[in-house]
């Protein structure tokens, strides 16, 4: 089922997501709903907090046709447990922040340890793209936005052009 997405300003965007403890059919429903959710709106990464829901949950599909097992994963309970030294510097949005991108300078590989939704413990190790989807998706999960990782000046400029095309499309009454 497609879920409506949180925007900017709603307090679960900035919760602590709780750890999962039941791998049960509840579960695997908000992974379906979360991947569904993430491919209506055209999305890379989805977590959970992000339909409201405060629950150690992700997901991330990064569209390579080449190689769509690797860049389609579901994580539960996921922790960062080892990054690269070499950074990355690449233009971010989010589905939660709509319209508006900037740079983010993230390490260029991860390894994330966690649960597949079967209960199963995995370890993925992603670099570049997935790497960084990753990356912001573990973040959301601890209440952080990719504009938390701006400079002040930055993230004033970006929300401030974001709320402005909000009122511009009448979304803020
Ligand atoms: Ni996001």
């Amino acid at each position: 089922m497609v879920r409506d997405i949180v925007v900017l300003g709603h307090p679960a965007l900035r919760s602590h997501a709780e750890p999962v403890a039941e791998f049960d059919d509840e579960l695997r429903t908000l992974v379906d709903d979360l991947f569904e959710t993430m491919y209506h709106a055209e999305g890379i990464g989805l977590a959970a907090n992000q339909i409201g829901i405060l629950r150690q949950v992700l997901v991330v599909d990064i569209g390579d046709k080449e190689n769509a097992e690797a860049g389609r994963v579901a994580l539960v309970n996921p922790k960062i447990t080892a990054a690269t030294h070499e950074l990355d510097r690449q233009s971010e949005g989010c589905l939660s922040i709509p319209g508006v991108e900037e740079v983010v300078e993230r390490p260029w590989g991860v390894r994330v340890e966690g649960f597949d939704p079967e209960g199963n413990a995995v370890t993925v190790e992603a670099e570049a793209l997935l790497g960084r989807a990753l990356q912001h998706e573990v973040d959301h999960l601890e209440g952080t936005l990719f504009i938390d990782r701006l400079s002040p000046l930055k993230r004033r400029l970006l929300v401030k052009k974001w709320k402005k095309s909000r009122t511009e499309a009448g979304s803020i009454k």
